[in-house]
């Protein structure tokens, strides 16, 4: 998001001396490859290699502090396994959260009922100081279908308890699914009330779109949350993000939040990423300024790195150096397939630099992808593969047309699907090549709540409606918001497959049946004092086999 540019730029902090020295002997042309930068990386981070012996064991009798101080989370529900979480860090705000570099051994178990009187799996796992002791169990041989509670221990430490669940059986007729989607929590914008909010509601499995921490620098007062003196450690996270320490600092400054944890802990959740989990609109290996690619990648690798650390992803998420495969597909029973994409890793610069412009030759190129090649295949391939009543494509930037003014010549947004309309088509016509019927989008990063008919040409009104796209408002970025912002009649008089526009905060829960889906678009009137309710802004269906929205 471009409007979050007003944020304080301080000194740049600096990579390892080791790691900058690795990256000027591998070279900026071997760099620029994936094995150049995993090659970098693993040299300043020593990853543990499979079977080869870690770190000595720290013996968890020596813990006299609680490490489970930044929660627990579950994500990534199969039908036969979840995805549990943790991070050991008993001193969250130091480099080292406050441990040896040791490995400690962690307990968990997961039970059918709140009191663990019905333990169905229990085991133990490494939490490696290479991982920053951050904890990734994958948890196999469930029950398809179920409600689960799990836990760790370690020591004499014992962590909250986290609620999760599995998906239906493969193949099986589920009934419905209820998910909620959540964007953008800038922590010094505002406080997590959505997500208090969200931790009540009964849902199968929360989306995250992006967005997730943001890289700007955070003040001792943590801006507009105006935190006591002394709240925060002076100066800790006085800086932009860039080395691998900022980075997982800033997500411990994040999963800090009552909030977030409590919702992290009611839900399992299925993560992708925007862009401020690196850097704001940085495309591919471009950076936003104009810092050499070499930098620019160390960079990417220490936030790719420290987001699969703090998220519950799983192992073929794992990072090798500048490179992570977060495009993914979970399916539902029949009810639905999600296609996660990534709309950062691979991308062509933004046309016209980025912002909202004119199109025209550059952006229409039809060379520009925002997929990348790879992942616009594995989309449409699986498409034809699908057997889901739902389609459905969490992702990050908005697909719909959205042109700034009702009379030409109007600007759209470069950093958007707008900005990359041949790979729009190239996506569209594969959904109709597949024979896709209920196509639903899910998309963060505006700050914004739309609901979207999908045209299936957007230059014509007449077109027919092929899909829908939910697109959800920010958790706390942009502060408090408005209903309806100053663009609000622009808006929505120049594109009138926009059926709702909404600038409050909050967050979006969708329910999939198998006759229809419907959206709630759920909102707070203010972020930056706490304790606010929760409003249904407004309610949406769409029925199976005719899209559109329409008023619930
Ligand atoms: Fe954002």
């Amino acid at each position: 998001m471009t409007q979050d540019l007003t944020a304080p730029r301080a000194a740049r902090p600096s990579h390892d001396p080791e790691l900058r020295a690795a990256a000027r002997h591998i070279g900026r042309r071997r760099f620029l490859t994936a094995t150049g930068a995993a090659a970098a990386v693993a040299f300043a981070v020593g990853v543990p290699g499979a079977g080869t012996a870690a770190a000595a064991e720290l013996d968890t009798a020596r813990l006299t502090d609680d490490p489970f101080t930044l929660g627990v989370a579950s994500g990534d529900p199969h039908p036969d396994s979840v995805l549990l979480w943790t991070r050991l860090a008993p001193a969250p705000y130091q480099a080292d959260g406050g441990l040896p570099a040791r490995r400690v051994t962690v307990e968990w178990e997961i039970a059918l009922d709140a009191r663990f009187r019905s333990v169905v799996r229990r085991g133990r796992a490494d939490a490696h100081p290479e991982f920053h002791h951050t904890v990734h169990v994958e948890v196999g041989g469930l029950a398809p279908g179920r409600l689960y509670h799990y836990r760790f221990r370690a020591g004499r430490f014992v962590s909250p308890a986290g609620r999760t669940r599995t998906a239906p059986a493969p193949r099986s007729r589920a009934g419905a699914l209820t998910f909620g989607i959540v964007s953008c929590q800038r922590y010094d914008q505002g406080y997590y009330t959505a997500y208090r909010h969200l931790a009540q509601e009964d849902l199968d499995v929360v989306l995250h779109l992006g967005d997730y921490l943001y890289e700007y620098a955070v003040n001792d007062v943590a801006g507009a949350r105006a935190y006591p003196a002394g709240t925060l450690p002076s100066g800790l996270f006085g800086h932009e993000t860039v080395t691998l320490e900022d980075y997982r600092l800033r997500y411990a400054l994040y999963k800090s939040d009552p909030d977030l944890r409590a919702a992290h802990a009611a839900h399992p959740f299925v993560v992708t990423w925007d862009d401020h989990e690196t850097e704001n609109n940085y495309a591919g290996d471009t950076p936003e300024n104009s810092v050499p690619p070499e930098e620019f990648l160390l960079r990417r690798a220490a936030a790719y790195r420290a987001y699969w650390e703090n998220m519950p992803l799983r192992r073929p998420q794992l990072p090798e150096g500048a490179d992570l495969k977060l495009y993914r597909r979970l399916h539902w029973g029949r009810l639905a397939q999600f296609d996660v994409l990534d709309t950062r890793q691979y991308r062509s610069n933004q046309a016209y630099g980025d912002g909202w412009q004119y199109p025209g030759p550059e952006s229409e190129n039809p060379a520009r992808t925002l997929t990348g090649a790879a992942q616009e295949r594995w989309l449409l391939d699986g498409w034809r593969r699908s057997d889901a009543v739902w389609n459905v494509v969490p992702q990050q930037v908005t697909f719909s047309q959205r042109l700034d003014r009702p009379t030409p010549p109007a600007k759209v947004s470069m950093d958007s699907w707008d900005g990359y309309p041949a790979s729009r088509e190239r996506v569209l016509a594969g959904a109709q090549a597949a024979g896709v019927e209920n196509l639903m989008v899910l998309t963060g990063d505006v700050h914004v709540h739309y609901g979207f008919d999908i045209k299936r040409d957007f230059s014509d009104p007449g077109s027919k409606t092929v899909g829908t796209e939910i697109v959800t408002t920010s958790v706390t970025s942009g502060g408090n918001g408005s209903e309806k912002p100053a663009n609000w009649g622009d808006l929505t008089a120049a594109n009138p497959h926009m059926r709702f526009y909404n600038g409050l905060r909050g967050y979006t829960t969708v329910t999939l049946g198998r006759e229809r889906a419907r959206a709630d678009f759920k909102t707070v009137p203010h972020v930056t004092t706490q304790g606010a309710p929760l409003t249904t802004a407004a309610s949406f269906v769409t029925e199976a086999g005719e899209p559109g929205l329409k008023p619930a």
